[in-house]
């Protein structure tokens, strides 16, 4: 029996497979652990059940000698120093597709809120500031005929450009490849699906959002670190940009008094791209396979990607 901590109470039948089979201890906490409490929860631990708000690190990875499998509860890895586990034959595990429509759902939802004003539109109701229907309140803008760049052609990319296709929008992407600034311009609404990794992080910089067609609208549902917050928020305020959604911010949680929430035009949802029951208890289930193979000597059926550097990202 392996001793395996779990950095947060997570939903699921498969919690039961984990439970029966190993000496299991669930951080109690809503929070995430402090790195000095994860650090000594995992002086003994044999598998470690994570979230992305777990920094596991090198001193991390120090302070668990006899750790031997990482399952994130998540499908970006960002938050893992993957070639120090590699360093140390700890093999890493990610929860891919389960959470694909769930995470492009919401993509589409915040492009919604933010090309139609829906946020700002529900809380004049509440406001009591409905007035009389006129033919110039509320204007948006159209997403059919509009042109989206898809930032990452991955799984949530390509599930995104279908709900989007279906919405009449005219869909291009954008790989590691392509010249980013030309795409950009070109784009009315841009949206990320990229992972983080030091090639893309702050990828959607001052440049990039200089680069954008003016007016144009930006969604990030991958992760905060991939855009320059505070060039985001003056580009808002400019008026270059005339909207974001975000679902990802950096930190999070984002402070209710961060100067970006006082920007225009601006959706700012605490990462719920996974948040429905059956994508949660998907992640479970995936979590728990990755677990249940380490610990076994097995492969993991869902590996993280190998690590990346800057140079070859
Ligand atoms: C969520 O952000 C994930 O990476 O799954």
């Amino acid at each position: 029996m392996a001793k395996v901590i779990v950095t947060r109470a997570i939903p699921g039948p498969a919690m039961q497979q984990l439970v029966e089979r190993h000496d299991v201890s669930v951080w109690p906490g809503e929070l995430a652990p402090a790195a000095e409490q994860l650090r000594e929860l995992v002086a003994s631990a044999d598998g470690l059940l994570c979230t992305s708000a777990d920094r596991i690190d090198e001193q991390l990875l120090d302070a668990a000698p006899r750790l031997r499998a990482i399952a994130t509860y998540a499908v970006g890895s960002d938050n893992i120093d993957l070639a120090a586990a590699a360093a140390r034959a700890i093999p890493v595990g990610v929860t891919p597709d389960v959470l694909t429509d769930a995470t492009a759902d919401i993509a589409i939802g915040l492009l919604l809120s933010v090309a139609r004003r829906l946020r700002e539109a529900e809380a004049a109701v509440r406001a009591g500031k409905w007035g009389p229907w006129t033919p110039q309140a509320w204007l948006g803008a159209d997403l059919n005929g509009a042109r989206l760049l898809i930032v990452g052609a991955g799984r949530i990319g390509r599930a995104t450009a279908r709900r989007a296709q279906a919405f009449g929008m005219e869909i291009a992407f954008a790989g590691r490849d392509d010249d980013l600034p030309s795409l950009l311009a070109d784009a009315d609404v841009v949206s990320l699906h990229t992972p983080l990794t030091p090639a893309t992080e702050r990828m959607i910089d001052r440049a990039a959002l200089a680069a954008m067609k003016r007016g144009a609208i930006l969604i990030n549902t991958g992760r905060g670190r991939l855009v320059d917050q505070e060039g985001l928020r003056e580009a808002l305020v400019s008026g270059q940009l005339g909207g974001a959604g975000l679902d990802v911010t950096d930190p999070e949680p984002l402070p209710a008094d961060a100067p970006l929430l006082q920007a225009p035009n601006l959706v700012v949802l605490p990462h719920i791209g996974s948040a429905t029951h059956a994508t949660r208890e998907g992640m479970t289930r995936l979590a728990v396979a990755n677990l249940l193979a380490a610990l076994d000597g097995q492969p993991m059926p869902h590996p993280a990607p190998a690590p990346v550097s800057a140079s070859h990202a």
